[in-house]
């Protein structure tokens, strides 16, 4: 079959609109604007925070309030505190967590010798498709605007689930250990540190 001069230009017009869209508003602006709104902060977290933490053409999709603990064992050749993991909880609260809006879990799992963080929202949500969480690898951290005795903010970046494309934790406040030295031969095998943040989560 040959084409038509009208079919072409249909087909041109269908490319060129395409590829003419709309220019895209940063993502890294809209993320910074969005974690002042949620700071209720005009300027030191946002401002603060480095590029690194805001994912680049990635979209804004909604954040959850955390509380729970991240977990510490002392390692024996240097008698220092190594994080081993965390268990906390989501809730659907955009600053404070609120255990009457819980939707879901974060913890750590071990695949093929490390842990990887998780967020899942599999099992409290209704009509959920049994994949709605992500597995994440580390990306970016940064030093909390806080203060280091808040764990540090971090970037992170899903491979597996469809929760989401990236993680961001805000907003942290505790889970640092008091020292960052332990005694192998008097410490007790579990340090569990109680912490809070924010989760911001983009597709
Ligand atoms: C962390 O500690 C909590 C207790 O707060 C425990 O339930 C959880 O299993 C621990 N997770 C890891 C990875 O150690
Ligand atoms: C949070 O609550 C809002 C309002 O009820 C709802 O539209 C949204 O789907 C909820 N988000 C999650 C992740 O459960
Ligand atoms: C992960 O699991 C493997 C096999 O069960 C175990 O040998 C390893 O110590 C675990 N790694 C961590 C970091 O817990």
């Amino acid at each position: 079959m040959s084409w038509t001069f009208a079919q072409i230009i249909v087909i041109f017009t269908v490319i060129s609109s395409v590829c003419m869209a709309a220019p895209v508003v940063s993502s890294n602006n809209v993320a910074r604007s969005y974690l002042q709104l949620l700071t209720r902060d005009e300027g030191s977290a946002a401002a603060a925070t480095p590029n690194i933490m805001f994912p680049e053409n990635a979209q804004l999709k909604f954040s959850l309030a955390a509380e729970g603990t991240q977990n510490y064992t002392c390692d024996a050749s240097t008698s220092t505190w190594v994080n081993i993991g965390a268990l906390a909880h989501l809730s659907n609260s955009s600053l404070e967590y609120d255990p009457t809006k819980l939707v879901g879990f974060h913890y750590f799992v071990n695949e093929t010798g490390t842990l990887s963080p998780e967020w899942d929202l599999s099992r409290s949500q209704p009509n959920n498709d049994g994949n709605n969480f992500v597995v994440a690898t580390k990306i970016g951290q940064f030093t909390s605007p806080d203060g280091p005795q808040n764990v540090p903010w971090l970037l992170v970046q899903g491979k597996e689930g469809g929760l989401a494309r990236f993680v961001m934790r805000a907003q942290t406040k505790g889970g640092v250990p008091h020292t960052p030295n332990c005694d192998p031969s008097q410490s007790a095998p579990l340090l569990v540190v109680p912490y809070t943040s924010i989760y911001i989560f983009f597709d």
